[in-house]
């Protein structure tokens, strides 16, 4: 069947609906999403009829037209409410007005927050279901595995087995919005989509590593052929690239051995400091270094770099004896997400009193397992001769360390 609705079909009666907004530049009220947001929702269309979550406001009016015309004048018969956050849960109350009949499946936590979210819903028509329950719809056979926080404490995701697919909430989950292609190997590449999907997953679920783990272990007992996360690109081809990605990522264990320097510059001396120490590790043989103006870069981009390099340098300028506000926020951030066993390296940057190494040291002792790397750098306002050497003695180290 070629439907005519905006849905594409995953494999046998499943179907991709939701939308993308690529209007709103932020995501959560507070991560910036340059590609836009997709909100996705799966759809099963067979001797029953089920809908795998709904979208976000910002596409909602859309997204019911569409899972109305999927439907092409069936009725929607269960509605399986896998995790609470509002980004996915904005047509429950539209959807069950529209479908008098419909259910709603969803766990004991989820059916708690409905009470609130959705106050017009009545509780007789949730049906709450536990963990590893199998549930049987037309005729397929879904079983709900919970994952709780992951990263909210209701949530779980779900395993079609005739159609070996993996319903994973929002893990497994990218930036960006969708166009038409809706999966991985058809939208891009490994190199493409790896960036965004760390950023997600860095600033989202960054934090829930050991929660993380146990749904890997859990979702490691089915044959799982496809992925299909509620943001980005349904996986199938690229599925052992995310995975192990996802694995690396909640064990907290840097995706490679690289150099990234996050830093903070007034008047451009931190900056040049910074410059100098890449240079030097090029001229060192180190490859791939990466530099982010923090003041110009929103700290979730450096905490997916934290994620992803095993040293990271940090640079600051001193501020009321304290430390600049985007080192500070960048620092609170990554302990916020759990960053912890990194090679580390200082510059810091102070014209009469520089403080700032103190206090980057002391909140990186605070997240664990960090390694510093080198001596610390203390430039006085300018650079200077000793501080050029220093930096370049830090480069010996930091050098040392990654090849
Ligand atoms: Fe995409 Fe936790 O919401």
């Amino acid at each position: 069947m070629m439907m005519t609705a905006n849905a594409r079909r995953i494999s046998g009666d499943v179907w991709h609906v939701g939308g993308s907004d690529r209007r709103s530049p932020i995501f959560e009220g507070h991560l910036p999403v340059p590609a836009g947001m997709s909100y996705n929702a799966y759809l099963i269309l067979g001797g029953e009829t089920a809908l795998f979550d709904t979208v976000d406001k910002s596409v909602a009016s859309a997204f019911i037209e569409d899972v109305k015309a999927a439907l092409d004048g069936r009725p929607l018969n269960r509605l399986v409410v896998q995790h609470m956050e509002p980004d996915h849960t904005a047509a429950i109350s539209a959807l069950a007005e529209l479908y008098p009949d419909m259910t709603v499946v969803c766990t004991a936590g989820a059916k708690r927050m409905l009470a609130n979210y959705c106050p017009g819903l009545e509780q007789s028509r949730v049906v709450t279901v536990k963990d590893r329950e199998s549930m049987k719809i037309g005729d397929c056979t879904v079983t709900f595995l919970t994952a709780p926080m992951v990263h909210w404490p209701e949530v779980m995701v779900s395993y079609l087995a005739e159609e070996k697919i993996l319903f994973s909430a929002d893990a497994f989950g990218t930036f960006g919005a969708l166009s038409g292609n809706i999966f991985a190997d058809e939208c891009c590449t490994v190199k493409e989509w790896l960036p965004e999907a760390r950023r997600y997953y860095a600033n989202i679920v960054g934090k829930y590593g050991p929660q993380v783990q146990a749904l890997l272990k859990k979702a490691a007992e089915a044959d799982i052929a496809v992925v299909a996360p509620l943001h980005g690109p349904v996986w199938r081809s690229d599925l052992v690239d995310i995975i192990s990605a996802y694995d690396k990522w909640s064990r907290y264990e840097p995706e490679e051995k690289a150099v990234t320097i996050l830093y903070t510059s007034v008047y451009g001396n931190t900056a040049r400091a910074c410059g100098l120490l890449a240079d030097e590790l090029a001229a060192r043989g180190v490859k791939k270094v990466k530099m982010l103006d923090m003041n110009v870069t929103h700290p979730s981009y450096g905490v997916a770099e934290a994620f992803r390099a095993s040293c990271v340098v940090f640079a600051s300028t001193t501020y009321n004896n304290g430390l600049f506000p985007s080192m500070r926020n960048l620092l609170d951030d990554m302990a916020d997400m759990g960053v912890k066993d990194r090679d580390a390296a200082i510059i810091a940057n102070g014209s009469w009193a520089p403080q700032a190494g103190k206090i980057m040291r002391a909140k990186l002792e605070e997240m664990g397992g960090m390694t510093f790397i080198g001596e610390d750098v203390t430039v006085a306002g300018a650079m200077n001769d000793a501080s050029r050497q220093a930096v370049s003695a830090l480069a010996d180290a930091v050098a040392q360390r990654v090849l």
